[in-house]
């Protein structure tokens, strides 16, 4: 595909080599075109030799091809990073004066901009109008990351991962639907630790990818993703906000308050049904070598207490309590979809149906475990149940792939 990589005079444009590798490595044709300021923090050599290209940055350089109009319309996807607050407000106004500007407007391909600056002027009521104009004309525009700014501050404003940022734009290539565009989805992903003392706890060996995919494509389908990460050590997926937990009583917290007002809530969390009874406040010693043993409290089912939830705001609305094909948008109180996961060994689907009627899901995801398959690895294959519809059988493939099978139903029940 035909890449066009604007960069803007933002200090994070060192990370935009990266992201610049990332297109040529698999196989995209990139012309980078940089701000003038731009070169002030990474030269033009150094995006010539990355690219492969000739880089510009006016309009008066080889006019005899019209780069500022061929640019732009050959482009299959145009992605601004970083994006600073100068050029959302030129692109937002249209502003054309160089090459990049000019770019933005004959592109009639996806355009994404990966913005940083300050919080203060990512915050600014002109950056907050200028981003949602861009928005509302379809431009696809991340949410920075929080984080540790160019001098001691911290806040939203950072650039996001590069490998996120093409991620997304891998999805916008692939031609994902944005059919979840103003809805609002929750995630929960990896696994949850329960303290045992200072020191040790109960875990198991979820790696989020399967969950940080889901929140991934979301965005990616135009929602407001809000993840709930559990003990990941993945980067931040661009444009979705994370809260970080521990235990899966504080998941459950976390969980419940960001669902109040979602649209659909995706529990793919190896949540642990038990906590020790006690968390010790020191560090347990050993015991003339005698284990002591654990006694061990159960934890609420959050995926449990979300359909119960439901079921009774439906019951008092006074519409059905089962969740099926009716369970559209408005109806009840959110979350309208609410989906399980479930990793089964033997008898998968008579344990997941059993597993989806009692917890009170419309969708669950059932993954047969062993064989290489779910924990850790980038590929995953599953069979979605779907309450009142027959089962959908997902391939053997990149956990993308599950997930967008995933929001494609829940998309539809939300119609
Ligand atoms: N889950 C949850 N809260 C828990 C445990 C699990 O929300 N305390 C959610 C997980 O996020 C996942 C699904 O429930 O979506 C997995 O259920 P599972 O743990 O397999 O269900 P159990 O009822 O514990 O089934 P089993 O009897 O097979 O252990």
């Amino acid at each position: 595909m035909r890449v066009v990589l604007g960069v803007s005079a933002g200090i994070a444009a060192y990370k935009a080599c990266e992201l610049l590798r990332l297109f040529t490595e698999s196989g995209h044709e990139v012309r980078v075109v940089p701000t003038r300021d731009a070169l002030r923090f990474v030269g033009e050599p150094t995006w010539a030799a990355l690219s492969g290209h000739p880089v510009t940055v006016d309009v008066w350089d080889g006019v005899h091809e019209v780069p500022h109009v061929r640019l732009g319309q050959q482009a299959d996807l145009v992605v601004v990073a970083p994006a600073t607050a100068d050029v959302l407000a030129k692109a937002a106004h249209g502003l054309a004066g160089d090459l990049l500007t000019t770019t933005l407007l004959t592109a009639r391909c996806p355009v994404v901009f990966a913005p940083a600056m300050h919080t203060e002027m990512w915050e600014h009521p002109a950056t907050v109008a200028n981003v949602a104009t861009l928005r509302e004309r379809g431009s696809i525009v991340i949410d920075p990351a929080v984080g540790r700014l160019t001098g001691v501050d911290t806040g939203p404003g950072r650039l996001p991962d590069p490998a996120e940022i093409f991620e997304i734009c891998r999805t916008v290539m692939a031609g994902r639907p944005r059919d979840l565009e103003g809805r609002k989805v929750v995630v929960s992903a990896g696994g949850t630790r329960e303290a045992l003392d200072p020191v040790r706890f109960l875990g198991n060996r979820s790696s989020g990818l399967q969950g940080y995919a889901l929140a991934r494509t979301a965005v990616a389908r135009g929602a407001e993703v809000t993840l709930v990460a559990a003990n990941v050590s993945l980067p931040d997926p661009a444009g979705a906000k994370v809260v970080r937990v521990e235990s899966a009583l504080e998941l459950r917290e976390a969980v419940l308050t960001a669902s109040a007002d979602a649209d659909a809530v995706v529990m793919a969390a190896a949540v642990a049904d038990f906590r020790p009874a006690v968390r010790r406040e020191s560090k347990i010693k050993k015991r003339d070598g005698e284990p002591e043993p654990i006694e061990l409290v159960k934890n609420p089912d959050i995926l449990a207490e979300l359909g119960e939830r439901r079921r009774a705001a439906r019951q008092a609305a006074g519409v059905g309590s089962v969740p099926g094909p009716g369970a559209s948008s408005g109806v009840g109180a959110p979350p309208y979809v609410i989906v399980g996961f479930a990793a089964e060994t033997d008898d998968v689907l008579a344990n997941g149906q059993a597993k989806l009627a009692r917890k009170g899901c419309d969708l669950l995801v059932v993954n047969q475990v062993g064989e290489g398959l779910a924990f850790g690895t980038p590929d995953n294959a599953a069979t979605v149940l779907v309450a009142g519809g027959s089962p959908v059988e997902v391939p053997r493939g990149p956990k993308e792939d599950l997930a967008d099978t995933v929001w494609g139903l829940v998309a539809a029940r939300l119609v």
